[in-house]
């Protein structure tokens, strides 16, 4: 008899589904302890709550995410909600002694994101952010290379997460929809929302970042604010470029932008080692392209490595049978797995929120470069 975890999810938006989506299928693919059972859901939107919840089973609502954290019912806190909420939802369920998940970013800021981690730590209860792209099970399996020692010294690390969807002024600012917009929902651009995955992904593979020089762009200054009605300034970024220093001596390059058009969400990294190469693109995220020099000079070449097998790739063997691909949801299942799996075990489910401060700390320094125009440490 397997031991339930009461989920209690908040934000019935995209990440909401995609989270309620990874529990409904973690039992059925993975052997964990515990049982998810998706006890509450929360939105401020009611009309949405109701149908969210009879779509996904959640056994009730509630509309004041204060009233579903307060509940003795509930051992996990889910937090799908607009950034600016994150850190008020966190600390407030860290102090019920509830275990907390919250989607990226951590916070809108550093400051924000402090008190949080603080929070989880003082209360001892598990903790994980869903920087889910590195649980794709061929940026899995570059983990492993890289940590086998197979690309050797790491001279590059290249990210892009490119988009195009705020190009037309047209596009309003805030509310329920454009949230991303409205720098007080949001805390930047594409800086929190974008480069923080390629942050996360880098520090795990390649380590920290020591030192960055970073620039911003807002390429249309005015909107019109869904909330108030009025056109006002846009204080996101609209573009984030920046180049670093990483502590093992490599260099990066990261750049963001929700102005590539024809690009709906291209992200990509590329490493550079001494004895091989590393590519990976979301589009095709089944696939990781390989160079290995080590090779003999004649048959040396990029290759395309298939992450489908079960016998030999991340997470594959919980799935089908060779050849055959699984998506980008399935990220989030093995997040959900894995935590469930850290939490029998009573280990860190990682990235715990101490591991995302980094990340945070990192996006911060970036916007201190972009107004100081010099390198900033991190
Ligand atoms: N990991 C990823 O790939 C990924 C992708 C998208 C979004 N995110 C993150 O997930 C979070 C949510 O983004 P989203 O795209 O799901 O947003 P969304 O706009 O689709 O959904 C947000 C939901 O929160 C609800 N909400 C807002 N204020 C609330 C409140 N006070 N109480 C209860 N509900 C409230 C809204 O009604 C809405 O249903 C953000 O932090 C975002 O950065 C992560």
């Amino acid at each position: 008899m397997k031991k339930k975890l009461n989920v209690g999810m908040i934000g019935c938006g995209f990440m909401g589904r995609v989270h309620s989506n990874a529990y409904r299928r973690v039992p059925n693919f993975f052997d964990v302890e515990y049982e998810p059972v998706l006890k509450a859901v929360c939105d401020q939107n009611e009309e949405r709550l109701k149908n969210f919840a009879d779509t996904w089973g959640y056994e009730s609502t509630e509309t004041d995410w204060r009233k579903l954290v307060e509940r003795a019912d509930i051992d996990v806190v889910e937090i799908c909600v607009p950034n600016f909420l994150h850190n008020e939802i966190a600390i407030a369920a860290a102090e019920q002694g509830k275990m907390v998940i919250t989607e990226k970013p951590l916070a809108r800021t550093g400051a924000e994101a402090e008190p949080m981690v603080k929070a989880v730590e003082k209360a001892g209860v598990h903790n994980t952010v869903t920087y889910n792209y590195r649980r794709i099970p061929a940026v899995s399996l570059a983990k492993q290379l890289i940590d086998e020692g197979k690309l050797g010294k790491i001279f590059h690390y290249r990210a892009n997460f490119l988009q195009d969807w705020t190009i037309s002024p047209d596009v309003p600012q805030g509310g329920k929809d454009v949230w991303r917009l409205d720098v007080n929902a949001a805390g930047s651009g594409v800086l929190g929302d974008l480069l923080a995955h390629c942050i996360d992904t880098a520090i795990w593979l390649n380590g920290s970042i020591s030192n960055l020089s970073g620039m911003t762009e807002t390429f249309v200054k005015e909107r019109q604010h869904t909330e108030t009605g009025k056109v006002e300034p846009v204080g996101i970024d609209d573009a984030c470029t920046f180049m670093c220093r990483f502590q093992n001596g490599s260099l990066g390059l990261f750049e963001s932008t929700r102005y590539a058009r024809g690009h709906k969400a291209l992200y990509t990294f590329e490493i550079n080692g001494e004895h091989a190469s590393i590519k990976w693109d979301l589009h095709n995220l089944q696939w990781l392209e390989w160079f290995d020099h080590t090779v003999e000079g004649r048959q040396r070449g990029w290759s395309s490595i298939h992450v489908t097998d079960p016998g030999d790739h991340p997470y594959m063997d919980r799935y089908w049978v060779p050849g055959l691909i699984i998506g980008f949801e399935h990220s989030f299942v093995h997040h959900a797995a894995d935590f469930l799996q850290a939490v029998a075990k009573g280990e860190p489910c990682h990235p715990t929120f101490r591991d995302a401060l980094e990340t945070q700390k990192v996006c911060d320094s970036v916007q201190k470069s972009a107004k100081s125009g010099a390198w900033e440490k991190v």
